[in-house]
Order: C-alpha cells, then structure tokens, then sequence
C-alpha cells in the first residue's frame, strides 16, 4: 500500500464495537484529572440523555491503546453495581489528517451530577445525620462488591465519589484499580505502593507494604466519613513522612504492640515513627462528628493495622447503620440544589490549594514527593 491507499484505508475502518464520538455533544468539561480531561456531553439522537466523557490519555510517543486505560476498561466491564459508575462504551474520533490519522478514545459513562467533593465544599449543602448515614451505606456497599469480586480501588477520595441527583452514590476513577488475589501457598503479592492520593494513603502503603489487599480502601473510606463532618481531608501531609507523622498523631503510634509484623515493612526502619503518641481518634473527631456510633465507627476504619481494619461487611453492620436516624434518601435534600457541583468547579478551599494532592503516578519515580513542601498552605488538624 502507498501512503494515500493506508490513509483512505484507515479512514474508512470500521470499528463494529466502537461508535464515532459525533454521537455526543459536549456540554461543559467537568473534570480535569492527572489523566485526561472529562466532559459532560449530550447524546443527539435520544431525548436529552447526559452522559460523562473521559478522554483516554495516549502516550505520546507509544504506539497502541495505552495498557493503563485497557486494564481501567476491562475492570469497569466486570463492575455492575447500583453503586459503582456505569460504563456505557467506548468511542472515539475519526481518524484523519486533522488529527494525524490518531483517533482519540473516550470511555463514556452514565453522568452523575455531584461528586463528593464538590459536594463537600459547597457550604449550602447540607448533610443530616441520616444522610451522611445513607452515603456511608452505599459508599460501603460499593466497597462490599467491588471487593467481592476480587478487585482494590486504590484511589478512594471525595472526588473519585460520584453521587447522582436521585442521591445514589457511585465509586468511580477505576484508573488507579487492579484485580487482587489471596495470597496462596505462602506466596505473597508484590503490588506497586505508589497508589492513593497522599491524604487518604494508609499506614501501611506508606511503610512500603506490597502485599496490600481491601484494607486499602476502607482507609480511605474511614478518611471520608471523617470528611463527611469536617468538610475537608482530615490529614493533609505535604509529603509521606509528614502524612505518617499526622497519622501518628491521630491513631496513635505506629508500634509492634499495635500492629504486629509492621516491623517486617521495607520502610519501617526507614520512616521516622513519632512515639509515645495515644491514639485520639474519637477524641479530636467528636467535636466535629458528635454522634457516639459514627465517632465509634471512625475508630475502627482508621486502625493502623490493616489486619483489624474493619472490613466493609462489618461496617456495614455496625449499630451506626441500624439506630435511629436510619439511613434516609438524598433526593429531597438534593432537590434543593439545581446546579452540578464538582471537585473541578469548585472554589478553591483556601489559598494555595492544590487540586490534585500527590496524586499517584504508576511507574512514577518512587523518591518521597517534596514538591509541595513549600506551596504556603497551612496544615489543617483536626
Ligand atoms: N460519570 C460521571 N459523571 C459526572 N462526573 C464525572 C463522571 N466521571 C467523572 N466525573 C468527574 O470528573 C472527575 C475526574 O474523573 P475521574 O474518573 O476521577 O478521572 P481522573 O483519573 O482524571 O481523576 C471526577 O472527579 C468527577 O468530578
Ligand atoms: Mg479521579
């Protein structure tokens, strides 16, 4: 073929699985992750349908489809759940001269109106007990099934917490996730630590552990029930030993009494471990959080070590989830709110505010990142 016939050639290819992005008319960019850029669009042919389009970043100087955003596709193709974020397919541009003959791809999902985040720093919004009750449940819920079938988020945080107008909770940003397996015969696991956002990392990713499984996410989860009353992270370290030393402060110190066999982590030598700490979870929450269940409930997915970490089937029967206030619909509270709100739209918090905090770069160097430690924002403690 000369090159004019492999032009024409890849111009009318047809890809029977994967339709033409034209079908989508974007609305606003909603998202601008480490990434890619995410759009709200509308499909044209049906009655106002939105949907959300995630652009798949392509390496520039590869050839192919980037492994990172197959390996994101076949876990969200596995994943269906009320409250996990629905992939609805995978289109993309026509490949041509204006683009290079390179077609971009975009994975297209059902659009939900808020995520958490934005959520969360808009202060007219409103959470009632029973409320912060119901996205626990179905934040936990989502846990519950992606863990049961065997796969780790590694990237819980409010904004990766989609919640729809009818207030169901989706967990979204499968980016970051990957399959896992019990350890068999003695065999353990050698997974990358680099994964989750700094301020939501649990101790024992930051100790170097690779042989990590579902404790992982309920870190995170336990961080954004915190989250849920504070209204913003409730550790916000600079770099790893920092969030380490406000880990310490706040569950105690890191010490073989606690958690035996931490000693055995590749960093423990090598972390500074701030000692004679006493853990105060419930007792610098409770301020914030009041009620005695969901500050009794905290302790126990922000323990240190993984091993007694509740697990999501035992937070999901603990008494905070089956005493009165029960669990109520988001609906009506959201009902009073008729504009979207995102992570991407908000406000900066406070001065100096970074968006992304350290968040994790697979492959990325694995040096301690520092590069915040200067940006001028004040430690927030709670
Ligand atoms: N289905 C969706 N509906 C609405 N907003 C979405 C949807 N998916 C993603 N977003 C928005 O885009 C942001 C970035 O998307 P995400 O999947 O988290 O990608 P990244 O890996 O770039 O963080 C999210 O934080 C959220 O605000
Ligand atoms: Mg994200």
């Amino acid at each position: 073929m000369n090159t004019k016939e492999k032009e024409k050639y890849i111009e009318e290819f047809d890809f029977p699985h994967c339709d033409e992005s034209t079908k989508y008319e974007k609305v606003a960019k909603i998202g601008q992750g480490t990434f890619g850029e995410v759009f709200k669009a509308k499909e044209k042919n049906s009655n106002k349908k939105f949907v959300a389009m995630k652009k798949v970043l392509m390496d520039n100087e590869k050839e192919g489809f980037p492994i990172t955003a197959l390996r994101e596709i076949k876990i969200l193709q596995l994943l269906k759940h009320e409250n996990v974020v629905n992939l609805i397919e995978i289109c993309r541009t026509r490949a041509a001269q204006y683009n290079r003959y390179r077609s971009t791809f975009y994975l297209v999902f059902d659009f939900c109106e808020h995520d958490l985040a934005g959520l969360l720093s808009n202060v007219n919004v409103k959470f009632s007990l029973g409320e912060i009750k119901k996205v626990m449940q179905q934040l936990l819920n989502g846990l519950y099934y992606i863990h049961s079938n065997k796969i780790l988020h590694r990237d819980m945080k409010a904004a990766n917490v989609l919640i729809t107008k009818n207030g169901i909770l989706k967990l979204a940003d499968f980016g970051l996730a990957r399959a896992f397996s019990a350890n068999k015969n003695g065999q353990v696991n050698r997974y990358t630590n680099r994964v989750v956002t700094l301020w939501y990392r649990p101790p024992e990713l930051l100790l170097g552990d690779r042989n990590y499984g579902p404790p992982v996410d309920l870190w995170g989860a336990g961080c954004i029930m915190a989250e849920m009353w504070t209204r913003s992270p409730i550790m916000q370290g600079n770099t790893e030993q920092q969030q380490l030393t406000l880990i310490s402060q706040l569950c105690g110190s890191v010490t073989t009494e606690v958690w035996p066999g931490v000693e055995n982590l590749e960093l423990f030598n090598k972390m500074e471990l701030p000692k004679g700490q006493k853990r105060k979870v419930k007792e610098r929450l409770k301020p914030y959080v009041k009620d005695p269940f969901a500050c009794d409930l905290l302790d126990k997915l922000l323990i240190l070590d993984p091993s007694k970490r509740y697990d999501s089937d035992s937070a999901l029967n603990h008494d905070f989830f089956w005493t009165d206030p029960m669990p109520c619909d988001l609906s009506k509270m959201l009902a009073q709110h008729t504009q979207s709100m995102f992570e991407y739209l908000a406000p900066p918090r406070r001065p100096g505010h970074m968006r992304h905090p350290h968040h994790p770069v697979p492959g990325g160097p694995a040096k301690p990142s520092s590069s915040m430690a200067d940006s001028g924002y004040q430690d927030r403690v709670f």
